[in-house]
């Protein structure tokens, strides 16, 4: 195993290219499964959850081909080649618990075998270092549409006599929409008989980028970006060629790191207008955002302010943020608090930032923190993947060496994040865990 060691106070200068969404492709390239012929999709990260997903939808009778980086392409990052996915074989319909274990996100599978191939027994998703990710909301959707479902030695097994249907309803759970239940059952609408309304659907940039997907794919699907979509059902559809939306959580990660260093970086191939919650906050903090097309800068010189936050649902602040932001403010002036909505217990970054003179209080969903004067070198633990990202912010501006162990966490949604860092000034190694 991996870990990084970062020696701190390098002021980071200098362009970063953001990747394409790791959440926006993984449900993407599952939906792929409900298209026939060849689907071909440009900007996919190269990271460990992705060769699960696509190892995945290989063992489910899908043929998968990246294509070489082209040369000197124009068209965004030529860090990856094209991802061809074309179905072959349709007669699998089992999500092992091998890879399911090692990524929630393969439950994205459920509902387009369902749809496609009237039968799906995916592995029912364990614990999570985040909190408590039920899928009740994924199964409710689906049922109402016509699966039966039973569980059996840990899997769920879902059924469909004959085609599912369109009806009208309710998605929403106790801490709001479900992104990824919005995307299962909008993708097994797409091919089920006559209308659905999702109402209480999530309003993520990844639902709407699937849904653009699928409509290019011959789906009927309207409202996607919004509360309630409208998705009329199609009897088939057909491979297309698409373009993964850029990463706005790396996209924020990246800004936090210039505003933690008091850098300045240049973001390339981003979409600020997916981060105006967090732009939001990061100006009441005293970062400087500036935009020039798809191209973003990012300064800040002077001391940070203290701020609350409370994580939310899109547009609101992303919980996929809530870690780094509070790397940021252990260095504001006064006491900052974040109050965490969508998973009440996304604390683990906690003990391990205090390990760094790091002066945080947790009650409840709430963590207070006192800014400190500066944090110190230590050797920390990645427990998530954001919490990790916010060790590394923290370990870039600490006094002397930092050491994160376990960085698989991090390979998982951060493409070459040391690579990219060093680009612009940071020291930092990956190294072989002791
Ligand atoms: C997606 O997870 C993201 N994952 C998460 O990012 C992100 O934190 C989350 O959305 C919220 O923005 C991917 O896209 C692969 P939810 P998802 O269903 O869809 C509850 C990262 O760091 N809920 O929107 O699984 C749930 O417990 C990851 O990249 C139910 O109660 O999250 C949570 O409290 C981590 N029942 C809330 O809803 C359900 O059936 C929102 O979860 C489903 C969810």
């Amino acid at each position: 195993m991996d870990s990084f060691l970062i020696r701190g106070g390098q002021r980071l200068k200098g362009t970063i290219e953001i990747s394409g969404s790791k959440n926006s492709a993984l449900p993407i390239v599952a939906a792929c499964l409900m298209a026939e012929g060849k689907t071909t999709l440009k900007g996919v990260p190269r990271l460990s959850d992705i060769d699960s997903m696509t190892k995945l939808v290989g063992e489910l009778g899908c043929h998968v081909y990246r294509h070489e980086a082209p040369a000197g392409s124009s068209e965004g990052p030529v860090l990856n080649g094209p991802l061809d996915i074309t179905v072959t074989d349709e007669s699998k319909c089992e999500a092992r618990y091998d890879i399911v274990k090692t990524m929630r996100a393969s439950i994205c599978v459920l509902g387009p075998l369902l749809a496609k191939r009237g039968k799906a027994v995916v592995s029912i998703p364990g614990g999570c270092a985040i909190g408590d990710r039920p899928v009740d909301l994924h199964i409710r959707g689906l049922q109402k549409l016509g699966a039966e479902f039973r569980t059996d030695g840990g899997n769920i097994v879902g059924e469909v006599r004959g085609r599912l249907k369109g009806c009208r309803m309710y998605l929403g759970g106790a801490q709001g929409p479900t992104v990824l239940g919005t995307i299962n059952v909008m993708c097994a609408a797409a091919l089920a008989e006559g209308e659905t309304v999702l109402v209480g659907a999530a309003c993520e940039p990844e639902v709407v980028d699937c849904a653009e997907m699928l409509n290019k794919m011959g789906a009927r699907i309207r409202g996607h970006g919004t509360p309630e979509i409208r998705i009329e059902g199609v009897e088939k559809l057909v491979g297309c060629e698409h373009r993964i939306i850029p990463d706005r959580i790396e996209t924020g990660t990246f800004i936090i790191a210039a505003a933690i260093t008091n850098g300045e970086l240049e973001l390339r191939h981003c979409n600020l207008d997916h981060l105006i919650a967090v732009t939001d906050r990061l100006d009441e903090v005293g970062v400087k955002i500036e935009r020039q097309n798809g191209t973003i800068f990012v300064s800040s010189t002077r001391r940070l302010s203290q701020i609350e936050m409370t994580t939310q649902p899109y547009p609101g602040f992303p919980t996929d943020l809530q870690a780094q932001l509070m790397a940021l403010l252990c260095l504001g002036d006064g006491i900052s608090v974040i109050t965490e909505r969508i998973f009440p217990d996304r604390f683990l970054h906690v003990g391990e930032l205090n390990r760094m003179g790091g002066r945080i209080r947790k009650e409840g969903p709430t963590a207070i923190i006192q800014g400190v004067k500066e944090l110190q070198g230590a050797s920390v633990m990645a427990s998530d993947l954001r919490a990790s990202a916010a060790l590394v912010l923290a370990g870039l501006v600490a006094k002397g060496t930092t050491r994160i162990d376990r960085v698989y966490h991090i390979d998982r949604g951060y493409e070459k994040i040391e690579q990219k860092l060093a680009a612009v000034g940071a020291n930092i190694e990956r190294v072989k865990e002791k």
